[in-house]
């Protein structure tokens, strides 16, 4: 066993994505499924059929008639956005039953990640005009590793908090020495573990391989690298400010291009991000 499936192992022992929201992205890319295969799975956790309708019916959706049934949601919202809503709400509580620590928040790491799923979906839609419900699980998910590895050795996540600076190595480099793997490999593990699209577990296993490579600006890859590269500009920084991150020169001469867009969205990501974080923490 490798240490990143060692440490995956570890982490799922404790704690992990519930099976039913697993199950959901399953039969999302199912061809076979249908409708009902979701419902059913739903409907097997009370708990999160009570959660979800709560989410679907705050004002953030803006639905004018009340929903009161999980066919219903499916059929106003679609299949993978309420999968999103599930795994969103998933990683909230996941983040916010930890206490946090000197120079860790878990809480920070929780808004970075609803930043990172916000702005690729806002890059998908507003520059690509492609769906964005696959790269908004991207972002969300893209530190799934980090989590896994604060869950699987809490001691040692410390030290590594502790060694990250301004300047000094960078977190992938420090987890390598430390733990002999990477959060990137670990969500690679992960998201292949979920059976979540090659394209998008390739872009979590990739979004700290800044700088390098030719990535094409309108795949799960680039757009998860541009936003992480975007968010952390308007301080929406995982773990501390100041570490250094670069961008691909393709994916820099995109935004280049095409900045007024880029910079409309900047403006419009930090009231969109608050929306969503109100009704996951509400
Ligand atoms: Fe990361």
């Amino acid at each position: 066993m490798t240490p990143a499936e060692t440490l995956v192992k570890k982490f799922k022992k404790n704690r992990t994505l519930s099976h039913i929201v697993t199950r959901m992205a399953q039969l999302i890319n199912d061809d076979e499924s249908t409708l009902q295969d979701f419902e059913e799975v739903i409907r097997l956790d009370p708990a999160l059929v009570a959660r979800l309708l709560t989410l679907v019916n705050s004002s953030h959706f803006g639905l004018t008639r009340k929903i009161d049934s999980i066919s219903r949601a499916v059929a106003l919202l679609g299949m993978k956005n309420l999968h999103n809503i599930a795994v969103t709400d998933t990683i909230q509580h996941m983040l916010h039953s930890r206490s946090g620590f000197a120079e860790f928040s878990p809480q920070r790491l929780w808004l970075h990640s609803v930043a990172s799923g916000i702005c690729c979906k806002m890059i998908a839609e507003r520059i690509f005009t492609l769906n964005g419900d696959d790269v908004y699980l991207c972002g969300i998910l893209h530190d799934i590793g980090l989590i896994a590895i604060m869950e699987a050795d809490p001691e040692t996540f410390l030290r590594l908090i502790g060694q990250l600076q301004p300047g000094g190595p960078s977190i992938v480099s420090l987890e390598r020495q430390l733990f002999l793997t990477d959060h990137c490999a670990i969500g690679y593990i992960l998201a292949k573990d979920w059976r979540l699209p090659d394209a998008i577990a390739a872009a979590i296993r990739d979004h700290h391989s800044d700088g390098v490579g030719d990535i094409a600006p309108h795949s799960p890859t680039g757009i998860l690298q541009m936003s992480e590269y975007i968010i952390q500009q308007l301080h929406y920084s995982s773990i501390k400010e100041g570490l250094a991150k670069q961008l691909a020169p393709s994916l820099a001469a995109h935004i280049r291009k095409n900045v007024a867009e880029y910079r409309v969205l900047a403006e419009d990501l930090p009231e969109e991000i608050e929306k969503t974080k109100n009704m996951y923490d509400s």
